[in-house]
């Protein structure tokens, strides 16, 4: 079973409905919930469990990309994937009466490169990467063994937010015109494949790259100095 939770209701009922009519109707649930307030967040968790007896997998997927709205992008890109996170450790993880599962926390490929027009959407997908990178080389409960935790980074994708993250004054700027060119849409069934593989073969501490250039693969990251190996 699946508990979505978007704070838009008519996005997250309709997404419900698609599961609902595709594998039964006690298989998804819409949960209504702004991932910025931590009591909402946590209630999601809470509900999803009660529903269906556990949790295994979480995703942090909200976002948005509106420069204009950079405070409130910062928290819900970047501080709400860090409670998420938090949360899936205290629901999932062994050392909490869990029994481990999966936490895919989705970035962009502005968490690896610069975005040019967006330079705090940008700040938000690197600190993804870069939290979620060092939650599963430091923290005890993200491990091979009890919660893996991996990034997904995709190039631009044919969703809505793209439609609405260059600010209006930005549109007929060569800079746009010169990414309109290069940047061609992914298929949102190409990221859903990346992420369905993460889960299948049992990968943890990747940062998955899908791009329109070459697919789906792995960024490399250079090797840190050395550093205790947990926190
Ligand atoms: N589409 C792309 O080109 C692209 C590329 C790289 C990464 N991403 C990332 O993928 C993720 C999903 O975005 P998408 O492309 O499907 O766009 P989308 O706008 O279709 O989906 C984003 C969802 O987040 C929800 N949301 C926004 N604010 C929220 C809040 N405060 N609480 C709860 N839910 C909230 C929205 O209602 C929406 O359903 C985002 O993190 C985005 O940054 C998208």
């Amino acid at each position: 079973g699946i508990g979505i939770a978007d704070v838009n209701h008519k996005k997250g009922q309709e997404t419900a409905r698609h599961f609902t009519s595709q594998y039964g109707n006690n298989k998804a649930v819409f949960l209504q919930c702004d991932v910025t307030s931590d009591q909402q967040l946590e209630d999601a968790f809470k509900k999803t469990k009660q529903k269906f007896g556990q949790l295994d997998i979480v995703c942090n997927n909200a976002g948005i990309g509106d420069e204009r709205k950079w405070r409130q992008m910062i928290d819900i890109n970047l501080a709400a994937v860090v409670q998420g996170t938090y949360l899936a450790r205290k629901y999932l993880s062994k050392l909490n009466g869990g029994s481990g599962g999966v936490v895919i926390n989705i970035a962009s490929m502005a968490g690896l490169i610069l975005g040019p027009l967006c330079p705090v959407y940008t700040a938000t997908k690197h600190g993804v990467v870069g939290f979620t990178r060092t939650m599963a080389s430091f923290d005890p409960a993200f491990t091979a063994e009890d919660i893996r935790i991996n990034t997904i980074c995709p190039s631009f994708s044919d969703t809505s937010i793209i439609h609405k993250t260059v600010p209006p004054e930005f549109i007929n700027s060569s800079t746009v015109r010169r990414l309109s060119d290069i940047a061609k849409l992914l298929p949102v069934s190409l990221v859903a494949e990346g992420f369905i593989s993460l889960i299948e073969e049992d990968a943890h501490d990747k940062v998955m790259r899908v791009t329109h250039e070459r697919g789906i693969d792995f960024h490399k990251f250079k090797k840190t100095p050395p550093m205790p190996s947990k926190m």
